[in-house]
């Protein structure tokens, strides 16, 4: 296990709901954090952070903007005297169908892809050249969704599914009009598996989590903001998830790497033995003996 305190991170859309958690987490370890978000509630975060008595900085911008993600990374470098943790958090749900008229669909594609794949590529590649300059390994977090792999994949399917609350086999993916949103969450396996394979060398390790549902504003959002109390016990919790965000961070470079790391609801909420390496062979992104 490795201690935290004094580790610098950087977490994007962290205004609310799960990157709001996971930036208090952080900082209740003793972590300096740097946040971003679209939302002006960012500083207040930033501020509320402060008070738990790390350094806490906030920029105010979309993490589809190059110039914003080179301002908050090298901010924060240059602040904190290094990075060691990014977690690529910042998403955005939209609605787009099969059949969405084109100019819509432009719109949709810049600001959900923009978001939620986009975003990440561009912090990662922000990130990881001084990750590599330092020597000093880190970790890489992104946020991804259980509809990637709910109930597993066709090699593996989930070991608890009494647990869940859905059907078993749920089939994975979303709705229907979740084409773009999907799509760029599936996407993320792209940076999960390559970044892993090419940071070996570096102790650099990079895990994702596939959220189920899990209180945030945006999970009000799609029950207009008014839930039942029903949906809402049935909903995880952003503060139990940040938790196992720690313990996987403690981990450090002999734990787990190259994962997604699936939250269903119904299930505990709590750290889990590391999965079955499937889409990489496990020596690729094997760690604890790199240099
Ligand atoms: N809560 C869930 O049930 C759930 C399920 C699956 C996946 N996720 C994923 O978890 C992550 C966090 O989601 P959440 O539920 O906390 O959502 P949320 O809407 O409550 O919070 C997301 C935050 O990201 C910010 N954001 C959105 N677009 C941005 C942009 N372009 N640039 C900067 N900041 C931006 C928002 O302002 C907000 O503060 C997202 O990646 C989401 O896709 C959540």
């Amino acid at each position: 296990m490795v201690e935290l305190k004094n580790k610098r991170a950087i977490v994007t859309g962290a205004a609310v709901g799960l990157g709001k958690a996971y930036a208090h987490a952080l900082a209740q370890e003793g972590v300096h954090v740097a946040v971003c978000d679209i939302r002006d509630e960012i500083h207040e975060v930033a501020e509320s952070l402060a008070k738990l008595g790390v350094k806490a900085l906030a920029w105010q911008g979309d993490v589809s903007d190059p110039a914003l993600v080179r301002e908050v990374v090298d901010g924060a470098k240059d602040a904190f005297g290094g990075l060691d943790i990014l977690v690529n958090n910042a998403g955005v749900w939209g609605a787009s169908v099969a059949d969405d008229d084109l100019d819509k669909s432009l719109e949709d594609y810049e600001r959900i892809v923009g978001t939620n794949l986009k975003g990440e590529y561009l912090f990662g590649r922000a990130v990881i050249p001084i990750l590599i300059e330092q020597g000093a390994g880190g970790d890489i977090i992104n946020i991804a969704t259980d509809h990637m792999v709910t109930c597993g994949t066709p090699w593996d399917r989930c070991p608890n599914p009494g647990a869940c609350a859905f059907d078993y086999p749920r089939p994975t993916g979303g709705g229907d009009a979740m084409d773009l949103y999907d799509a760029a969450k599936w996407g993320l396996n792209g940076f999960l598996y390559g970044w892993a394979k090419a940071l070996v060398p570096h102790n650099i390790r990079v895990n994702a989590f596939c959220m189920g549902a899990t209180d945030s504003y945006m999970l009000r959002s799609f029950h207009n903001f008014e839930p039942s109390q029903e949906e809402v016990d049935s909903w995880m919790r952003a503060e139990d998830n940040a938790q196992v965000m720690i313990d996987i961070l403690r981990e450090g470079p002999d734990g787990r790497n190259a994962q997604n790391v699936n939250f269903c609801v119904g299930r505990p909420v709590k750290t889990e033995p590391p999965n079955e390496q499937i889409y990489v062979y496990a020596d690729q992104v094997k760690l604890g003996g790199a240099s």
